[in-house]
């Protein structure tokens, strides 16, 4: 039985807040890859999946969608620091412009554990980092993102892709625990 219930949540982003900030997310990327440029967006599963395929939707270069798994909290609610990849499978990145999607940036060590496999073995033309929240107090390695949503102060967050002990992620809205 889980021990946190929906209805014990505070509202942080409404779904309607969500929607607005992934649009002018999506058009800052627009404008900054151009519409002309193939882009690659890798999806980091499982957080990223709702705020990506929103992302995309506003997109308007042709774009090619990657997934990848990866985790480092397990169940608790505080970050181990300990990445895992579950499932690393990509296509030939070489002299591509890609973008990695996530939910949210918390200590930074899953984004530099990311980027240093996506560098090292595939060489893309160009890489940059969009996540939908961003943690900066937590972080514990020099991360930052291209480009973010919200930054939130360093609360656990639920909702829209972000679980607690692998549920509430289908919420339409971003709430937290007080
Ligand atoms: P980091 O490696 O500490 O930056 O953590 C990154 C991952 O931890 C994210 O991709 C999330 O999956 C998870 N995470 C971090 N903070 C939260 C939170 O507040 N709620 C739910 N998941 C979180
Ligand atoms: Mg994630």
């Amino acid at each position: 039985m889980l021990d946190r219930k929906v209805e014990d949540l505070k509202i942080l982003f409404t779904q309607e807040q969500i929607e607005q900030k992934t649009k002018e997310l999506a058009e800052k990327i627009n404008k900054d890859c151009g519409t002309n440029n193939e882009l690659v967006l890798i999806c980091v599963l499982k957080g990223s999946t709702m705020f990506c395929c929103d992302l995309a939707k506003h997109l308007k270069m042709p774009v090619e969608m990657e997934f990848i798994r990866v985790s480092s909290y397990g169940n608790a609610k505080t970050s181990s620091g300990n990445v895992q990849a579950i499932d690393l499978t990509l296509p030939n990145l070489e002299d591509k412009n890609v973008l990695i999607v996530e939910d949210i940036i918390d200590t930074g060590c899953t984004m530099e554990f990311l980027i240093n496999i996506l560098c090292r073995t595939h060489r893309p033309k160009n890489l940059k980092v969009v996540t939908f929240l961003n943690k900066k107090m937590a972080r514990k390695v020099n991360i930052e993102p291209d480009y973010y949503g919200f930054d939130i102060d360093d609360k656990f967050v639920v909702g829209y892709g972000l679980d607690y002990e692998g549920y509430m992620r289908n919420l339409p809205y971003i709430g937290y625990f007080e």
